[in-house]
């Protein structure tokens, strides 16, 4: 009985009979298809990937029932090491408990070695709850836990309206949520789509929600969606917040992204988030074309003081078609000068997510191309850009040099490219460029090496 049971077994696993290619978070670099809608961070060594939804063969194919699946853990990526995106090793934390989402916001508390998860969609509206903010408590050596993290003020968070495609970013213990859009998938019982207006902000240490719009009416939009949010903590008197690219849909009806107006990359805007004002510049160069939303930003900070924010792909929501952009380009500070950079080597992507790591790399993580069961040239989604270089590639670098500018940005400055920045005013130049009355901004310093010194986020 026994026996002939298991010759019957093994007979069936050389017939692949019961040869069932198993569906996981992290796919073999052969069985990998697509990632997308997930979010990055970094904390201390690590690169954590949170959230989005996976597509890969299984026995051979995609699956065409179900093409994509939620992503069950929360993946991270060592930065101490080299790695190749065909060796890369992932390692996997359960998120039980914790929220299986996508197009989620991470908040980095470096003080307390952790990270935030608000908002984004519940994929196929499983397992559909309350939104809670969650933290997650990195153990220095690539894992963590999730637990809930309560609001001070719970009648406030009760009230707030959960979303995802919200702009994000950091600024040291504080965290900012622009605009958004909700829906059925983002809030359970929702019955209706909305744009947000306004902005959020959460402040890790006293745990208090605040709506910017509410008590102060600061907001630097009144509506935006699909856009990126960068903090640079270079410039103005405490760091500035560039809100770049994405829609302006309407509030008061159902929003469409393709009939409301796209923010272009010549007249930039950002907003001081001590002072709470908010300003726009115009920029020249290589202007990348808009409308352009769900593209990914991350950036590095010059050794002289200025900051390079790097840019990649996203959706043309309003083109035919919906085509997917593969250009990307570098915004150099203090000079709002685009510079249009090597195509990548792997194709078109939006809904991927960048972060900056190892001195003076970017790492740019998933996208989809057409849909989200086209194979990804990049094995594992992973490229890598090395910004002083220039250059695309397929590693990372645990060793690579710290970043400085890449020769061609510098030469625009030693040329006197910020001398011929026509400022939108006065106020706006102060913010970047240090003057001193009767000085002209000398010292034998650029204006923009008088700026401290603070380490990116
Ligand atoms: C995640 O869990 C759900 C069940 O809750 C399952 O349907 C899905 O396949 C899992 N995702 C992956 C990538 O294994
Ligand atoms: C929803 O949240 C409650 C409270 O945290 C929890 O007890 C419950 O298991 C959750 N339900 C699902 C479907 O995750
Ligand atoms: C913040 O307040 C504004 C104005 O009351 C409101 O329209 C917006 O929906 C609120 N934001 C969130 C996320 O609930
Ligand atoms: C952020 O922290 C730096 C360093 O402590 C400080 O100089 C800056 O003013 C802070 N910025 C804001 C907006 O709080
Ligand atoms: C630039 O954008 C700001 C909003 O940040 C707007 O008030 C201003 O009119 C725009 N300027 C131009 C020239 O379009």
């Amino acid at each position: 009985m026994r026996s002939s049971a298991l010759s019957f077994l093994a007979a069936a696993l050389q017939l692949g009979h019961v040869a069932q290619a198993v569906i996981t978070d992290t796919p073999t670099v052969e069985n990998f298809v697509r990632r997308f809608s997930a979010t990055a961070i970094v904390i201390g060594n690590y690169v954590y990937i949170d959230g989005g939804e996976i597509s890969q063969l299984d026995n051979g194919r995609v699956n065409p029932a179900r093409t994509t699946n939620q992503v069950n853990s929360t993946l991270s990526l060592d930065l101490s090491k080299s790695w190749t995106t065909t060796d890369v090793v992932f390692k996997t934390t359960a998120k039980a408990p914790g929220p299986v989402k996508a197009n989620v916001v991470l908040w980095a508390d470096r003080a307390r070695n952790a990270f935030y998860s608000w908002g984004g969609k519940w994929v196929y509206g499983e397992n559909m709850n309350k939104t809670e903010l969650w933290k997650f408590n990195a153990d220095g050596s690539g894992g963590g836990r999730w637990r809930l993290e309560p609001p001070a003020n719970p009648s406030l968070f009760n009230g707030l309206i959960p979303a995802e495609f919200i702009a994000f970013t950091t600024v040291n213990n504080t965290g900012y949520a622009i605009g958004g859009q909700a829906s059925g998938w983002t809030e359970l019982y929702r019955g209706s789509n909305q744009a947000i207006s306004g902005m959020l902000t959460y402040n890790f240490d006293t745990r208090e929600w605040t709506n910017e719009t509410d008590p102060t009416g600061f907001t630097p939009f009144h509506s935006i969606a699909q856009a990126s949010a960068h903090y640079v903590p270079t410039f103005g008197p405490g760091g500035l917040v560039f809100v770049l690219g994405g829609h302006h849909p309407d509030t008061d009806r159902e929003p469409s992204i393709s009939n409301s107006p796209a923010q272009n990359f010549e007249n930039l805007t950002f907003f001081d988030p001590g002072a709470k004002k908010t300003y726009s510049q115009k920029a020249t160069g290589d202007i990348p074309p808009s409308p352009r939303s769900e593209f990914c930003t991350a950036g590095w900070q010059n050794p002289d003081g200025g900051y390079e924010i790097f840019l990649f792909g996203g959706d043309n929501k309003i083109a035919t078609g919906k085509p997917k952009y593969r250009d990307a380009y570098i915004l150099s500070l203090p000079g709002f000068v685009w510079t249009k950079l090597p195509e990548p080597p792997a194709g078109a992507r939006a809904y991927h997510s960048c972060v900056s790591v190892g001195g003076r790399q970017i790492l740019s993580i998933g996208g989809t191309m057409i849909g989200s069961t086209e194979r990804d040239d990049a094995p594992q989604g992973l490229l890598l850009f090395d910004m002083t270089a220039m250059k695309w590639k397929d590693s990372y670098d645990a060793t690579a040099a710290p970043y400085e500018r890449p020769e061609a940005i510098k030469k625009w400055y030693t040329d006197g490219g910020l001398e011929k920045v026509g400022w939108n005013s006065d106020v706006v130049r102060g913010l970047f460029v240090k003057q001193n009355a009767g000085e002209g901004g000398g010292n034998g310093k650029t204006p923009s090496q008088r700026w401290q010194q603070v380490v990116p986020s």
